[in-house]
């Protein structure tokens, strides 16, 4: 069934465990990760990116995740990543989206604020939870390269959420979208000033995959209460594919592989729920 964010976001606070929020390309990826959370009795997030709604458009995507998600019993959120625009968002609620994430970390902190809080107060007016973005996640998402992470300032933090009222923060520690060239050195010393400053509002960890679990684990049991992945499910699908026509050239079915990628990112997802604790929390 699909719903808002907010509800299943706290909820994970509160009892200590943290919602998947896994990338989704295509409608395999959709099935996989939905199943993945129907056969663990699992909430999860399903998110594209303002680059994948460039090549599937939202009212599309969002139809095919909610068609999905009516057909199983645990709560699905159909949620906007790194969204790039007012008009954006716009799009993206319209279509039916049950969460959004404006991201506007690569302005400069007063006009991150002042793009927030337009965003928030259009979502407001239709009871959808938002999140901000306030340091740099390093690497590439949608193209988009961060020359450098910029760690979040703790005292930063503590005055967008009181000048935003943000519902989910996304922070940066060292964490980077895409492959790590170097091995992830997460700054749990930051995640922890920042958590301080900024009490009850819910953190968000982008760039997971790559992230060893037990880091993973320990950001959650510090106060991240969602975590996002997409690098490791293209891997795993793309992975598959190549595997099947390596074993069959003469293959011609997309059906054929397309099954099997389908069946490898659902594994994979499932171990990453039983990582963040949401297994049997649906
Ligand atoms: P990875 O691709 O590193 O898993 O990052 C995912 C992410 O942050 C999506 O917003
Ligand atoms: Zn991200
Ligand atoms: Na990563």
């Amino acid at each position: 069934v699909l719903v808002k964010s907010k509800e299943i976001i706290q909820k994970a606070v509160q009892s200590g465990y943290a919602i998947g929020a896994f990338n989704a390309e295509n409608m395999e990826m959709v099935e996989a990760i939905i199943e993945a959370a129907e056969e663990s009795n699992s909430p999860i997030i399903v998110q594209t990116t303002s680059g994948t709604l460039n090549i599937t458009p939202p009212e599309r995507f969002c139809a095919m995740v909610k068609s999905v998600a009516d057909k199983v019993k645990v709560p699905v959120v159909m949620h906007l990543d790194h969204g790039d625009s007012f008009e954006r968002v716009a799009q993206c609620l319209r279509a039916g989206y049950t969460s959004i994430m404006i991201d506007a970390s690569k302005k400069d902190f007063y006009e991150n604020v002042k793009i927030t809080n337009d965003v928030i107060r259009m979502a407001k007016a239709v009871g959808v939870p938002v999140e901000a973005e306030l340091g740099i996640v390093g690497g590439k998402e949608d193209g988009n390269v961060a020359e450098k992470e910029a760690f979040t300032d703790p005292y930063e933090a503590e005055n967008f959420v009181k000048q935003t009222g943000v519902d989910f923060l996304a922070i940066g520690i060292g964490n980077v979208h895409g492959v790590y060239k170097a091995d992830p050195k997460l700054r749990f010393d930051i995640l922890q000033a920042v958590k301080e400053k900024t009490g009850d509002v819910p953190l968000v960890l982008h760039g997971t995959s790559g992230i060893p679990d037990e880091d993973v684990s320990r950001a959650v049991s510090m106060g991240i209460a969602k975590v996002n992945y997409a690098t490791e499910l293209r891997q795993v699908f793309t992975k598959a594919i190549k595997a099947y026509i390596d074993e069959d050239p003469g293959v011609i079915d997309p059906k054929k592989y397309n099954g099997k990628a389908k069946q490898a990112v659902k594994e994979l997802v499932k171990k990453k729920l039983v990582i963040l604790g949401s297994t049997g929390k649906a």
